[in-house]
């Protein structure tokens, strides 16, 4: 066969191309900071493409084209680890005890007396994925395998390769054989985005991050594992040759992250079980603030001489040890499913738990979100079921125990009536929700359009809490928002748990939330679809209420983020006469606002521009700065990324400012933030 000569300017071209791509994916996916925007890096990838294609011989192993593998395979091959791949032990008593008891047991096997210096010791995370070991030859990513029984693993490398953030050529001079173990997982935003997708298409979810991870990386087409994105974090060695460690864990693992492999930052060298003790204790808070699982922490002796000194016992180094927090999974019963109704009148049905501890605290309910979900995941009530509860979000139930179902389970049936009200419910077709159809008159509504009028961000009436709320609709004393402001101290002081300072101290702080804004007033309002943002541009944009009550669907939809439905849900509010009375009761009761000067939402002064609040500000709050800079158009986000385009730090700021600075964002102090602020007003 004849050679195909390729030019050697476009051979030389294909590998710039390779370079430049494996460098912005470096900086993008390790790094976390981008140098060009999304759609360069697409434009070069699908130039590579496009000329791969047409020269078959340019391709090489470590092109980012070659991240998916061509057809499924039959199965996995069996790869025997070099050398094992062992396992940690693990201390259950997740309380501290159990970081004393491991520096107590290595400072006696090393022999080292009481004066000794504290032992230092590399402390990690411990990942909720699934253990991988990787194989580089010569700098090129040649084999991935699991761990197996430690000896002999599985061939998963056409499905590692999947993995965006694994490089799949080391950066620098690289050693002739570099094996790396760590951990696979799948990140909760990947997760949750993952299951969206699923649901909406009504196909199976995932159960929880690390059944996605494992599922993905045992799939035999990896065109099926790179739809479900995996990352992956470096935490130790296998063979090498040809490069020599540095001396410490520590620095080994920084070694690593110089390779280019993603190395995680939560990560510190501490002096002995006091230092490991605090560790424990920053990650345990830090747990539910994370983008993944993780179940414990780990502790590694930090110098390489003395984890050789003490060795392994059977399958487990003597130098470490995995600290355990709470488990985010727990089994336990579904004593009832109830339906919850909300503001809205949205039935939510709801199981309640036999009590169970998991993730940090006693979980006796969990949301059932609607109907389809309870058909699709089968729940019974008497059923066992895994509930989980991970970050701050509300419990749920992740899947039943089949073979513990028990005879008498009974499915569940979505009532036909409100249970609280007695009214029809309605559920649209193609709609997941059922809702009552009561409005004010159902009592659970009632009372949440009064819990939402009084919240921190809509009238913010203090000392207005859920139980007083129960008690107000309960004994009819209240049907809609005005009535809160008839209420008089005399007679608040007859409810139950309520003295007479508290019913003066309720009556001051009714007075006072009269004194308000437009934005809070329509978001107090509780108009479906009007979210505090919008109620924020609704006010700048009309300036007075009675410009906005005017305006027809046509005028609404003029705003930018005001779509069909929510002019309609605006519009129809304002028409509806019971609404109408509401408004003009809280007015005569003497609820107002300075007029805002009235401001089309595009030529705001800030409008486009992202803020990010951090650190606490000494003349105002960060909410009343997130408000200001609303009302001048400006978005205010809760984490910074390249998009941000401003930091405002005040102090004790933390990681986000660190992040800025990484971002090279603009930061602001409190000083600059009032300057800007009169500067756009
Ligand atoms: S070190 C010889 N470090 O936990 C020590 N393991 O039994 C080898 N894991 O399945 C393990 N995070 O995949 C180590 N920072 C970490 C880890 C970690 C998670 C997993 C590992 C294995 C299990 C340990």
């Amino acid at each position: 066969m004849q050679d195909h000569k390729i030019p050697d300017d476009l051979a030389a071209y294909a590998a710039r191309l390779r370079e430049q791509l494996n460098w912005h994916g470096y900086r993008y996916y390790i790094l976390d900071s981008p140098e060009i925007p999304d759609a360069e890096y697409d434009r070069l990838f699908q130039e590579l493409q496009a000329l791969e294609a047409a020269h078959p011989e340019l391709m090489a192993p470590d092109s980012p084209t070659q991240r998916v593998g061509g057809k499924p395979l039959e199965a996995f091959a069996p790869v025997r680890h070099r050398l094992p791949m062992l396992s940690i032990r693990t201390e259950t008593d997740t309380s501290p005890e159990g970081a004393r008891a491991f520096d107590v047991q290595v400072r006696r096997e090393l022999d080292l007396n009481a004066d000794a210096a504290p032992m230092e010791y590399a402390c990690e995370l411990k990942f909720d994925g699934l253990a991988i070991s990787l194989r580089y030859e010569g700098g090129l990513l040649v084999q991935a395998a699991t761990r197996g029984d430690g000896e002999t693993g599985e061939d998963v490398t056409q499905n590692v390769r999947t993995i965006k953030s694994l490089p799949l050529c080391l950066r620098g001079e690289a050693p002739t054989v570099l094996e790396v173990r760590g951990e696979a997982y799948m990140s909760r935003p990947d997760f949750e985005r993952y299951n969206t997708r699923q649901r909406a298409a009504g196909l199976p979810t995932l159960v929880n991050p690390r059944n996605g991870a494992a599922g993905a990386i045992r799939q035999l087409d990896s065109r099926q594992a790179a739809k479900r994105p995996l990352s992956f974090f470096a935490y130790g060695l296998g063979e090498i040759q040809g490069w020599e460690p540095p001396d410490t864990h520590g620095a080994t693992l920084d070694a690593l992250a110089a390779f280019g492999l993603p190395v995680s930052v939560e990560r510190t060298i501490a002096l002995g079980a006091e230092g490991l003790i605090a560790f424990h204790d920053v990650v345990a808070k830090k747990r539910d603030a994370l983008p993944f699982d993780i179940d414990g922490v780990v502790y590694k002796v930090n110098r390489l001489a003395w984890q050789r000194q003490l060795g392994f016992r059977t399958r487990e180094p003597r130098w470490a040890v995995a600290h355990k927090f709470p488990a985010q999974e727990q089994l336990t019963t579904v004593e009832a499913i109830e339906t919850q109704v909300g503001r809205t009148g949205a039935l939510t049905p709801v199981a309640r738990l036999k009590p169970v501890f998991v993730g940090g605290v006693t979980v006796t309910n969990a949301t059932l979100h609607n109907a389809d979900e309870i058909a699709r995941k089968d729940v019974r009530i008497g059923d066992t079921v895994i509930v989980r509860r991970a970050g701050d979000v509300i419990p749920e139930v992740v899947s039943v125990v089949l073979d513990r179902r028990p005879a008498a389970a009974q499915p569940f049936v979505m009532p036909e009536t409100c249970p609280v009200c007695g009214s029809h419910i309605v559920r649209p077709a193609g709609e997941s929700v059922a809702r009552c159809i009561g409005g004010l008159y159902c009592r659970a509504q009632r009372k949440e359009a009064l819990r939402h009028f009084a919240s921190r961000r809509a009238l913010d009436i203090e000392g207005l809490g859920d139980k007083l709320v129960e008690q107000l609709v309960d004994q009819d004393w209240v049907h809609g928002p005005a009535d809160l402001y008839a209420l008089d101290a005399a007679k608040l002081a007859n409810l139950e748990r309520m003295g007479e300072k508290s019913a003066a101290n309720l009556v001051a702080a009714l007075k006072r939330s009269r004194s308000t804004t437009l934005a809070r007033f329509l978001y107090a309002l509780g108009i479906r679809e009007v979210g505090e943002a919008t109620a924020m541009t609704l006010a700048a944009h009309f300036g007075t209420l009675e410009a906005l009550m005017a305006a027809e669907e046509d005028a609404l939809r003029q705003i930018p983020d005001v779509g069909p439905v929510v002019a309609t849900a605006i519009r129809a509010f304002f028409q509806e006469p019971h609404n109408q009375q509401v408004i003009a009761r809280l007015r005569a009761f003497g609820v107002h606002w300075l007029e805002v000067e009235r401001q089309p939402t595009a030529t705001r002064s800030l409008a486009g521009q992202t803020f990010v609040l951090t650190g606490t500000l000494d003349t105002l709050t960060r909410d009343q700065a997130a408000e200001r800079l609303r009302a001048l158009g400006a978005k205010v986000s809760g984490s910074v990324s390249k998009k941000t385009d401003y930091v405002v730090a005040g102090r004790d700021a933390g990681s986000k400012l660190d992040k800025a600075r990484e971002l090279n964002v603009r930061v602001l102090g409190e000083a600059g933030l009032l300057a800007l602020l009169e500067s756009s007003s």
